[in-house]
């Protein structure tokens, strides 16, 4: 193990440290230090059990655990999977004190989350993170929650966990495909908040996708601190928090129209990036910028086939949306970003027709 670095989140009493760092699966950090209580409910998948379990429970070692394995995939994000969640809670006596712990992506970082803001009015909850999207986005900052059919995490809370554990070598094992949808979240923080970073991530997207370790800890480094100081500065997203949904609003309107599944995540919000950078208008430079790095990471930089129409309806169900009215995360320049209701309806037409 080498190099081990934490980065707060400083939120008052309900700060809590993010630590990253690699072999911390492998005896490099002592998770039981961090439970409040004697016992504590690991929430799994399938496909990350067998990777990453029993290293986990390694680390909890002197307490009570138990654990569910959950089916994989979006599809799964679902109030079904939470009442599960619940149910083996309450089948195993959990109490207040009983501590959650989510090993593996997004899906079951959301997902646990929202179970623990749920079960006995809340718990605490501790994320995991296995991706390269959930180490750099999903597990820091406290959304919880689970898709609806008529919109994309439109049920959920606000919980922060009481602490984030990456370890990095968990990514050695990450297929190549959610490996280049994470870098899709990183690219964000690039061009909303920091044009050195986007640049640093143009000069080093072939390290980053060859997985190599020192690349990739700087990556997650930057993108962490970077979401921890705008959580700190909006934690319920009453204004700046906004700009991480830079690409969401597309993205999600993608996901809710394919059904869930069909493209990952950060593939959908890949395309919505480029579809913002372009519904921006303000620069025209930092737009093709955006769309080449994507397109090198081997991300979508268009839109599926789609009708315009079905993608407006869904984008009615954004969380952005106010007064009825459509809000879009825009770009100044590179770096730069800013909520807004006045876009160019016209240009918003020619980049959801890019379509088809
Ligand atoms: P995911 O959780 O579906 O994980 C991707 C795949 O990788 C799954 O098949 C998973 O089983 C597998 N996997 C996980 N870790 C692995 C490992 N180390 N080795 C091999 N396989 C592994 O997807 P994701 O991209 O991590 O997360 C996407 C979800 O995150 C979406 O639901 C999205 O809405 C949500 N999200 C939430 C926030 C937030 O702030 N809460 C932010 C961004 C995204
Ligand atoms: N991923 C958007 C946010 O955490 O606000």
């Amino acid at each position: 193990m080498s190099d081990t670095r934490s980065i707060t989140v400083e939120l008052g009493e309900r700060s809590y440290p993010i630590v990253i760092g690699n072999g911390l699966l492998r005896g490099g950090f002592d998770l039981s230090a961090h439970l409040g209580g004697p016992d504590c409910l690991v929430v799994t998948n399938e496909t990350v059990e067998p990777l990453y379990l029993e290293p986990l429970l390694a680390d909890l070692s002197g307490k009570q655990v138990r654990a569910i394995a959950l089916p994989d995939g979006e599809a799964y994000k679902t109030l079904e999977t939470v009442e599960d969640i619940l149910d083996t809670l309450v089948e195993g006596g959990a109490n207040r004190d009983t501590t959650l712990v989510a090993l593996g992506g997004g899906v079951v970082g959301d997902i646990t989350g929202f179970a623990a803001a749920c079960y006995m009015r809340g718990v605490d909850f501790i994320q995991v993170p296995t991706t390269l999207l959930a180490q750099v986005d999903s597990s820091v900052g406290g959304k919880t929650g689970v898709n609806h059919a008529s919109g994309k995490n439109l049920i959920g809370a606000f919980h922060q966990p009481r602490a984030v554990l990456i370890d990095t070598d968990t990514l050695q094992t990450l297929p190549d495909r959610e490996l280049r949808a994470g870098l899709a979240e990183v690219i964000k923080y690039g061009a909303i908040v920091d044009a050195e970073f986007f640049a640093w991530i143009e000069d080093n997207l072939d390290a980053l996708i060859g997985r190599d370790a020192g690349a990739l800890a700087v990556a997650i480094r930057r993108s962490c601190e970077l979401k921890a100081a705008i959580v700190a500065d909006d934690e319920r997203e009453s204004g700046r928090r906004a700009i991480l949904n830079f690409g969401h609003t597309f993205g999600h309107a993608i996901e809710r129209c394919q059904g869930y599944g069909e493209w990952l995540h950060g593939e959908a919000v890949a395309a919505g990036m480029v579809m913002a950078a372009k519904l921006s208008g303000e620069d025209a430079a930092a737009a093709e910028r955006i769309r080449k790095l994507l397109e090198r990471a081997g991300l979508p930089t268009r839109p599926p086939a789609i009708a315009a129409s079905d993608l407006l309806a869904a984008m009615g169900m954004d969380k952005k949306v106010r007064k009825k009215q459509l809000r879009f995360v825009l770009l100044r320049e590179l770096g730069n970003a800013f909520v807004s209701s006045d876009y160019d309806a016209a240009r918003l037409g020619a980049v959801l027709g890019a379509a088809n």
